[in-house]
């Protein structure tokens, strides 16, 4: 009996099917008391099986046949999987989360990528439109307000619990990552990186607004009061003065936290020598958040101009250099309208930045009395460290010219008419992009859609595998030119790679899935210094992480999105946001790679959108068929 059995629905009485429908039950159980369980460590075998599921179709027959060789024998009875599974459930027993620190280095802390592009994610707020200079600090103000009676809430502790929606709705999600928000830091490590998180960020009163390159401490209570909008406004207003002085003008030193991690702990290390560096890396290390007061750019103020900008500065000639990707939360106000959140994405995942940022744009106003100017910070930058900022210049702007980033509104239908067809809207668009992928490569690969892991104490994310077998066959038929397929078989094989992804999804959220658990059978290994398991070597695991394709659906209640980079060189990033009648895809890839381009995934998504919804047509045909219904049908449009 085999979880992967699962995905190819209908099952009978298997015992997968028991085991997911108790916990099910229990979580349902749980959602009544409020009571959050321990991420549960999946049965070996199930996990194993699906492994191989998952990669069969993704390499080659004969690497297949060797990986399932290695699978076996670190699954048998007394094997190595048996004895790294025991100490698993002895670590999940001890810990809060038994994946939490696993997961945290291996998806973030050990990458020794840049943050801009390659990590972290940006919220683009709607286009604004500023009459001048000072409309836009008005509205920096009100989103300083927003940021404050947000974190007020935090502080507080007073935030509602947020409960599921979509799949298995009603359980209640862990609020944890809510509380990191604002008192998170990463700091850059020669080999890792430590991310400190102040759990009691009450006693933060700063923020560090950038203007020109330059930093400022804004200090948010004076008094023991909080500063009221039109007193922010002064001080922003104060702040833009002093950074046009350019005599007093320190060099650029944020562009030294956009270079790799590895580049950037040397850089800060001799940055740390001086006292002067010390105080001022302290003042940033212990900030709310950063406000970054951006220049206006020549660009249209398009989708996927405005994303960009967020994502990377438009490099150091621009505002590249006015940012400081340690912390966790950088609210940039650009004086052209272009404004939004980059986060850094240890601390949080992509909804907690939606809810965070969907709740501080909406603020009321208030009173104002005179406050004495923000205090500037200052920097002492020898000529090697000149030297390490231009170096971090030239790669930002590398990474800048290798982004190929599109913004695409698929407007022909949303989720809307998804569900009428009694499909999940985010399965559907797994497939879809499945599609897309396929007719852009005629493969599918390894394929990464981060699924909320919430309904668990401290829980994060896994991995849904959407290149599921039943989406290979689905694409392999829609797009063979040579076959006809009958509308049934279309529809049948739609249905079936819609079923095993909304089956895996399932699985994922109820801790499930396969990707942590592996990572935390090879992390485990490695802490009782194991030689490395075969399984872990073998060129399949390899494979399987290497995510050419990284999804993940950000919706949003207002009118902004999310986006973000893709994650290996050769791959794509693609963050949607499902609304009733329309989808929005932020697409990213890299120039560099000739094998990928934007615009022609984007191109064969909306060519595999409409695909998908003409087979999804014939449903109603077949039904309409049964009842003698007069209807006309058009390949796009069908008219009762
Ligand atoms: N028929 C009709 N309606 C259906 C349906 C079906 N067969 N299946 C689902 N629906 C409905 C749901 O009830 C839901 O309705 P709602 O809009 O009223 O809430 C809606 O369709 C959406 O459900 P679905 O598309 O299945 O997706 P989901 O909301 O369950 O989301 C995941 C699935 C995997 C995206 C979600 O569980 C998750 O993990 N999200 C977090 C991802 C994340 O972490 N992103 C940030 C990373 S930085």
């Amino acid at each position: 009996m085999r979880l992967w059995d699962l995905f190819n629905t209908p099952p009978s009485i298997q015992d997968e099917l028991l085991t997911l429908a108790l916990m099910i039950k229990v979580l349902i159980m749980c959602a009544c008391f409020q009571v959050l369980l321990k991420v549960p460590v999946p049965p070996l075998k199930q996990t194993l099986d699906t492994y191989l599921k998952c990669m069969q179709h993704l390499v080659k027959d004969e690497q297949f046949r060797k990986t399932k060789g290695i699978v076996e024998k670190f699954g048998a009875p007394g094997g190595v999987g048996e004895t790294l599974q025991k100490k698993l459930l002895e670590r999940r027993e001890r810990t809060t989360n038994w994946v939490y620190d696993y997961w945290l280095e291996d998806m973030y802390l050990n990458n020794r990528l840049a943050l801009p592009v390659n990590s972290s994610p940006v919220m683009v707020f709607p286009k604004q439109t500023f009459t001048d200079y000072k409309d836009a600090l008005r509205f920096a103000a009100r989103l300083v307000v927003g940021v404050l009676e947000y974190k007020t809430l935090i502080d507080a502790r007073a935030l509602p619990v947020d409960f599921a929606r979509g799949q298995l709705a009603g359980t209640p999600l862990c609020m944890e990552q809510y509380y990191r928000v604002f008192g998170s830091y990463r700091y850059p490590g020669l080999k890792t990186d430590m991310l400190k998180v102040h759990m009691n960020c009450a006693a933060l009163e700063h923020m560090i607004v950038m203007c020109k390159n330059q930093f400022f401490r804004l200090d948010v209570i004076a008094n023991g009061q909080q500063l009221s909008e039109p007193e922010i406004l002064s001080q922003l207003e104060k702040i833009v003065k002093m950074s046009e002085n350019t005599k007093e003008w320190f060099p650029p030193v944020g562009v030294l936290t956009s270079d790799g991690r590895t580049e950037w702990t040397q850089a800060r290390e001799e940055l740390t020598k001086d006292p002067t560096n010390r105080e001022s890396l302290a003042l940033i290390e212990s900030c709310l958040c950063v406000i970054c007061l951006d220049e206006s750019s020549r660009v249209e103020l398009s989708d996927t101009n405005r994303a960009l900008m967020l994502l990377h500065g438009a490099g150091p000639q621009q505002n590249g250099a006015n940012r400081w990707y340690d912390k966790s939360m950088q609210f940039v106000v650009g004086m052209n309208g272009i404004c939004g959140v980059v986060c850094e994405h240890s601390p949080f995942e992509g909804m907690v930045m939606v809810h965070c940022s969907e709740t501080t744009t909406v603020t009321p106003p208030s009173s104002m009395a005179e406050l004495p100017a923000p205090k500037r910070l200052l920097w002492k930058c020898n000529p090697h460290i000149q030297r390490l900022m231009t170096s971090s210049g030239d790669r930002l702007q590398r990474l800048v010219n290798n982004l190929d980033m599109d913004v695409f509104k698929f407007k022909v239908f949303g989720k809307d008419f998804i569900k009428k067809q009694k499909m999940s809207p985010d399965a559907f668009i797994q497939v879809a992009l499945q599609l897309a992928f396929y007719k852009c490569t005629s493969k599918l690969v390894s394929t990464y859609e981060s699924a909320s892991i919430r309904r668990f104490q401290e829980g994060r994310v896994d991995n849904i595998r959407s290149a599921t077998p039943e989406a290979l066959a689905f694409v392999t038929m829609i797009t063979d030119e040579r076959r006809n397929f009958s509308d049934a078989e279309k529809l049948k094989r739609l249905r079936d790679a819609i079923n095993a992804q909304t089956n895996y999804t399932i699985a994922a959220i109820t801790g499930m899935a396969i990707d942590n658990h592996l990572l935390g059978l090879l992390r485990i290994s490695k802490e009782l210094k194991m030689e490395k398991p075969e399984l872990f070597c073998d060129e399949t695991y390899q494979t399987s992480n290497s995510f050419i394709l990284s999804t993940s659906q950000v919706p949003t209640t207002v009118e902004m999105f999310c986006c973000y980079g893709p994650v290996v060189p050769n791959g794509y990033g693609v963050c949607y946001n499902p609304q009733p009648d329309h989808i929005l895809f932020c697409v990213s890839s890299f120039w560099e790679n000739t094998e990928t381009s934007s615009t022609v995934f984007i191109k064969a998504l909306n060519e595999g959108l409409l695909e998908i919804r003409d087979v999804c047509n014939t449903i109603c045909f077949f039904k309409l068929k049964e009842k003698s219904t007069c209807f006309s049908y058009s390949s796009n449009i069908i008219t009762l």
